[in-house]
This record gives structure tokens, sequence and C-alpha cells, in this order.
């Protein structure tokens, strides 16, 4: 066992961990973060998508020691982000989730499309989203809900 130090959504968090346990593990079943998802554990679903340091990572893919310092957001971390709570606001207008299991993923990776390219276009945001699957076939309506959270991307001032 080896302790790391992780900061996530803003607080700073110690944690014992095994060589060989995966990130996705440490945040669901240490941390207790369950907005963290998962439906494949190899790298194929991007449900497991986190912020490591701003950028979307499969935390299924990861070692949690590789992490060990480094800054992570989940869902729960971006309503401290006012764009971000107007984009969430944007995927229940536009019905963009059914069962709401990839939702979190989804969320977070469309802030960061919108964070980097505030004027995404078409492909920009079908390209960001490619590593993420929805099984209940919502693509249509996040898509959406991304395109009219564009505005508040340009209004506010990046973080
Ligand atoms: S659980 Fe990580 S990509 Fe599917
Ligand atoms: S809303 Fe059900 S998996 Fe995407």
């Amino acid at each position: 066992m080896k302790e790391i130090k992780l900061k996530v959504d803003g607080v700073i968090m110690k944690v014992n961990i095994d060589d060989n346990e995966i990130l996705l593990d440490v945040l669901r079943n240490k941390l207790g973060i369950r907005s963290v998802k998962a439906a494949c554990w190899r790298g194929e679903c991007g449900l497991c998508t986190v912020l490591l340091n701003g950028i979307p990572v499969k935390s299924c893919m990861m070692l949690a020691i590789e992490a060990d310092g480094q800054e992570i957001i989940t869902a729960q971390g971006l309503y401290s982000d006012e764009r971000a709570r107007k984009l969430m606001d944007s995927f229940v207008k536009h019905g963009a989730m059914q069962c709401g299991f990839c939702t979190p993923a989804f969320i977070l990776t469309s802030h960061y499309i919108l964070n980097k390219y505030p004027d995404a276009d078409d492909e920009k945001i079908n390209e960001g989203l490619k590593s993420l699957i929805c099984r209940c076939g919502t693509y249509f309506q996040i898509k959406e809900a991304i395109k009219e959270a564009k505005k508040y991307y340009d209004h506010f001032s990046k973080s």
C-alpha cells in the first residue's frame, strides 16, 4: 500500500492504494464518488471519464498512482462553474438523457469541449464526443444541448 494525494473537486484527499489499483476504483470505492460510472472497464464506453488537470481521461485506463498529486474534476465538481451549470440546464431542457447513466461523462466532456472551443462546430463536437457511448441513443439531444450552451461559454471568461 502507498499513500497518494489527489485534489478531487477542489478538496485535497489522501488515500492508500495498491500499486495496481485503477483510478476508477479509487474514486468510486475508496472516495465514494458514485457519479463516476463504468460499463466496460476496458476503455470503450467512456462512462468513467473524469477531468484530469482539465483534460478528459478514462479512469478505468489509468492507475491511481499515476494521478498522484494531480487535480481531478468529477461531475459534482462542475457545480461551482456557472457555465457548467448552464450546460447542465441545457441537457435537461433538451432531454439529453434517458436513464442518465452516461450523463456525468457527457457533461464533463461537453464542458471540456466548450471550454476549449467556445464556438465549436458540429465537427468539433462530434470529434470531442466520439469516445463516449450512450446506450439510450440520446446523441442528437446531447449535441443540441451543447450547441445551445455555447453562448454561455462565449459570455463568461474561461476557467
Ligand atoms: S468503464 Fe472506462 S471506458 Fe468503460
Ligand atoms: S441516457 Fe442512458 S446511457 Fe445515455
